[in-house]
């Protein structure tokens, strides 16, 4: 189990903490003094869960957990870090930042969401205020990679280090500010977007529908793996940003934008925009709409891993340390009777028109359970020995749509010195329905004189061990199976 940490502040970012820390295994104790913390913990980190159900099948460490606390001290004293979440308003953190560096170890680092406050500030009332730092999110916290690191004047340059490392272990991408300033990188460009999208609407260009259509449409989608310096090197053509500079730079000078005029937020601006988002909603609940978020954000990450790329990377990244710290969790006995030795998501690129996985997709996943049990009954590749598969039946029985957990169940029903017959079976892994059978014959082949052959004694001792093991399971029903005439 990975260390405590402390949480100040359970709102809608110390939630998304609350999920991200848990999820990654520390216990988590959190402190706010709203009667319905604990209710908004546990919808985050309901969330949480389900999006990582489906973003991941690397062996997550056991779930941490998570105690709402009566004090600012209990939430601390005894903690390996300290994340403050509380409303932006700077007295407030000034104090509570204040009182968690009393109580909290001198050493442990005292860490703030603010989305913009500076740290020399937040830090003043602070014992020992070289361990402060900003840690910046992004919501939803469980899922996006991002968080600012800023320091203070006061801040050790070995504070931004130790954040920026512990953030890492978490799956995150930590991106330390180089130079203190308000509302540090991200929140910069996105309130000059956000100015902008208010005039628009403020003027009658556009509907805050339109505005959004306007980004997801087009820039979103970029966004996601390229921001506007790769963006525009790109639009520059093969001369580059070079070429983009000296092309676009002189508009630069057009009065395009309003920049940092901002428009009166009278009655009628709010209204009109409330009125308009409440449309674009079209009657779906917050909770509706965090879970089409998750679910969309899930997809995005997973295409960009498939690229290591962007958000991908970091994941990839993050599944791979989850596997190495987890060597031990892939290996079944070899009395698992049936062995369930392999499991997948439904990919988003998977689904066909019907909406549920295309059929291919279900061979795909029975050869991947197939090549799972050649690893596990230790095939040896490099030493010219494999087994191909002469013959599949498969029988389709339940449909597999996007981002359902799957797992595959393994039975052997018979073997020789070249021949292995077994039996796979594919369930949906949250309710176990049975999606998908399928029963295959193999041959083992010498590779290196590209002929069926016996396989090698240690092979076939350990296919021997299964096989025993395997004797007292019914047969399947369906093994055997032709298919059925139509006449
Ligand atoms: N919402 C965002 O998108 C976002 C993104 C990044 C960072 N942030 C920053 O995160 C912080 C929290 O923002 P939020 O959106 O979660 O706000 P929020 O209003 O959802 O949550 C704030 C929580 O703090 C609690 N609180 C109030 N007084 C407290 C006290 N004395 N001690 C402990 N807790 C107290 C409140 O009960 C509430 O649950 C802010 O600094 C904000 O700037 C917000």
């Amino acid at each position: 189990m990975a260390d405590a940490v402390g949480l100040i502040g359970g709102g809608v970012i110390g939630g998304g903490w609350a999920a991200r820390f848990a999820i990654g295994g520390h216990d988590v104790r959190l402190y706010d003094p709203a009667p319905d913390a604990a209710a908004t913990v546990v919808a985050a980190l309901e969330n949480a869960r389900r999006a990582h159900r489906r973003l991941t099948l690397a062996p997550l460490p056991a779930e941490g957990s998570v105690t709402v606390v009566g004090t600012l001290e209990e939430a601390v004293e005894g903690v390996a870090f300290v994340q403050e979440s509380a409303p932006e308003r700077e007295e407030l953190k000034r104090s509570l930042l204040a009182a968690a560096s009393r109580a909290a170890g001198p050493d442990v680092i005292v860490a703030s969401s603010t989305s913009g406050l500076l740290p020399t500030r937040l830090q003043a009332d602070m014992e020992h205020p070289e361990r402060f730092a900003v840690g910046h999110p992004f919501n939803p916290v469980y899922l996006l990679p991002l968080v600012e690191v800023c320091g203070g004047e006061r801040t050790a340059p070995a504070t931004l280090e130790r954040a920026a490392e512990r953030y890492r272990r978490l799956g995150m991408r930590p991106l330390v500010v180089r130079r203190e300033v308000d509302a540090f990188v991200a929140d910069r460009l996105l309130e000059a977007l956000w100015r902008e999208a208010l005039w628009l609407v403020a003027d009658d260009v556009a509907t805050v529908e339109e505005v959004d259509d306007a980004i997801r449409f087009g820039a979103g989608l970029r966004w996601a793996c390229m921001g506007p310096f790769l963006t525009y090197r790109i639009a520059g053509g093969p001369a580059g940003m070079r070429h983009f500079l000296e092309q676009f730079g002189p508009a630069l000078a057009l009065p395009w934008t309003r920049l940092t005029e901002v428009p009166e937020l009278t009655d009628e601006l709010l209204d009109k925009i409330v009125a308009q988002s409440d449309a674009q909603a079209g009657g779906r609940s917050l909770h509706e709409l965090e879970r089409l978020r998750d679910d969309c954000l899930v997809s995005i990450i997973q295409g960009l891993r498939v690229h290591d790329f962007g958000a991908g990377a970091v994941l990839a990244g993050y599944e791979r340390a989850l596997f190495a710290a987890a060597p031990a969790a892939a290996a079944a006995a070899d009395d698992e009777a049936p062995l369930r030795l392999h499991s997948a998501v439904v990919a988003p690129e998977w689904i066909d028109y019907n909406g549920h996985a295309h059929e291919s997709r279900y061979l795909q996943v029975f050869g991947d359970a197939t090549d799972a049990l050649l690893r596990h009954v230790g095939l040896d590749l490099d030493a010219g020995s494999s087994y191909f598969t002469v013959e599949t039946h498969l029988s389709h029985l339940g449909q597999a749509r996007a981002e359902e957990r799957l797992h595959v169940t393994t039975q052997l029903l018979g073997h020789d010195e070249k021949r292995l017959h077994v039996f796979h079976a594919l369930h949906r892994t949250d309710d176990e329905a049975l999606l998908a059978t399928a029963e295959q014959m193999l041959l083992h082949v010498n590779t290196r004189a590209d002929r069926v052959a016996p396989a090698p004694p240690e092979l076939l001792e350990r296919i021997a061990r299964i096989a025993r093991s395997h004797a007292a399971l019914p047969r399947p029903e369906r093994a055997g199976r032709a298919i059925g005439s139509a006449r």
